[in-house]
């Protein structure tokens, strides 16, 4: 079911969300993240932008298929109780948006490369390393449940320059 996202504003975006355990409906928590994620045109939708506060996220990098330049393939996956074990010396540049903080894009800096463990969506326990704009989609949305935006990643001067937009998405 397509839900509305919830803004920027919304103390549910700033609270730690809860471990998925087996008695939580994970094919609806998925189903409901996907049809959201596709319908805003997103690559990425954490469970607490749904009001759900679980340890989950989706990456649907399918929007990048239409993009000639991009040979790696498609990723469309949930991942749950996602952790990162490591992550690379090696930070990167890398423009980033958020469906909750509507029109604003800024480039943040993540490590490069991450080595992660999570839960597939039957509970499958997975260990693997990430780069590219996998590495940074699941960085992103894993702040996202631990309350942490990527406007709180911008250098103060930054946040300052994007106060007034925050501002309207706020009150809108
Ligand atoms: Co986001």
């Amino acid at each position: 079911m397509v839900v509305p996202v919830i803004l920027y504003g919304y103390p549910i975006l700033r609270k730690q969300s809860f471990e998925v355990t087996k008695s939580d409906d994970i094919f609806q928590l998925s189903a409901d993240l996907f049809d959201t994620v596709k319908k805003s045109k997103g690559i990425g939708l954490a469970a607490p932008q749904i009001g759900i506060l679980k340890r989950a996220f989706v990456i649907d990098t399918s929007p990048f298929s239409s993009d000639q330049e991009n040979t790696t393939p498609i990723c469309e996956q949930i991942f749950i109780n996602p952790e990162i074990l490591e992550q690379s010396a090696n930070k990167i540049y890398y423009e980033e948006g958020c469906l909750s903080i509507p029109g604003i894009f800024e480039e943040v800096q993540r490590p490069e490369k991450i080595t992660v463990r999570y839960l597939d969506v039957e509970l499958n326990q997975i260990e693997e390393e990430l780069d590219g704009t996998k590495a940074r989609i699941f960085q992103h949305e894993f702040d996202h449940l631990n309350g942490i935006l990527f406007i709180d990643k911008l250098n103060p001067l930054k946040r300052k320059l994007l106060a007034r937009k925050l501002n309207k998405i706020v009150n809108s």
